[in-house]
């Protein structure tokens, strides 16, 4: 291991083959396109067949390499379908950005008002979506010996925040899977990381927060004073892809300009 060290390498992510799961849209689709700035081979993998396509669009359009392949992340055909459309195309699977997600789209309302079939909806994105996602790339990760996984949690799991009670249990839920998971794959060379972003201005959460988005203002518990934006995030997801992360697993990074600590 030593011997194969290289500082000038190590933190790339070029050539490397990511799938990114709700990559169509909000901060999924930044991250298909930075990581494919870097130099990363990307698989587009939202629910939205129309949002991937615009997604791979932009990427190729600056140059970089990327396909689309719809994809319910709920769904065990559809996960299976999304890791072999990532090897028939690129030969390989690097990494996943288990990054799809149920939201933007959900009311907030006491939770005492939710109804159960949205609560289930919500797990079965949220969580299984994740298990089905990781089942999936597992085999070729396995035989490459080597993988790096990234699961997108939330602040709410540091904050306890109110009114999406399901959403803040699913990312929860996220975080577990991600330490126990990592114990169980760890034998392979596989990392599984989790990131919590803080209340993120993607183009999805702004359309969807309106006046909540606007008086979500930089407060003073926040230690960098300013709103964050999905490019904040781009820096963790590439140091948990990179081999820079190769010996950290199991952990969660959390990225909110400061305001939780711990
Ligand atoms: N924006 C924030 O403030 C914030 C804060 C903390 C965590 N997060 C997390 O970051 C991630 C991205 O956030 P965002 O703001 O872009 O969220 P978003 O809800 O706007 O986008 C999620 C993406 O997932 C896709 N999706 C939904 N259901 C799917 C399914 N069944 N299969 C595949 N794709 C599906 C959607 O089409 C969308 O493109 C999510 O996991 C979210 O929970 C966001």
């Amino acid at each position: 291991m030593q011997d194969e060290f290289d500082a000038k390498t190590v933190a790339s992510v070029a050539g490397r083959v990511i799938i990114v799961t709700g990559g169509g849209k909000g901060i999924g689709k930044v991250y298909g396109q930075r990581l494919a700035e870097a130099g990363a081979k990307i698989v587009v993998a939202d629910i939205d067949a129309d949002a991937n396509n615009i997604t791979v669009g932009s990427i190729k359009a600056a140059g970089g390499e990327a396909v689309a392949v719809a994809t319910d992340v709920s769904d065990p055909d559809a996960t299976q379908h999304m890791a072999d459309v990532a090897v028939e195309t690129y030969g390989r699977i690097d990494g996943l950005i288990n990054n799809a997600s149920l939201m933007s789209v959900l009311p907030r309302r006491p939770w005492y008002e939710i109804p159960l079939d949205e609560w289930d909806s919500v797990m079965a994105v949220n969580v299984r979506g994740v298990f089905l996602c990781c089942r999936a790339v597992f085999p070729q990760m396995q035989k490459q010996n080597k993988g790096k996984i990234v699961n997108i949690s939330s602040s709410r799991f540091w904050e306890g925040t109110p009114n999406r009670l399901h959403y803040s249990t699913s990312k929860a839920g996220v975080i577990g899977l991600t330490r126990s998971l990592s114990r169980e794959v760890g034998e392979f060379n596989i990392t599984v990381n989790a990131i919590t972003p803080g209340f993120t201005l993607s183009d999805t959460q702004v359309a969807s927060s309106g006046d909540y988005a606007r008086q979500n203002l930089p407060d003073e518990i926040r230690a960098i004073r300013r709103h964050q934006f999905p490019e904040d995030l781009v820096g963790a997801v590439m140091f948990l892809t990179s081999d820079a992360s190769d010996y950290i697993t199991g952990q969660t990074i959390n990225v909110d300009g400061g305001r939780s600590m711990h």
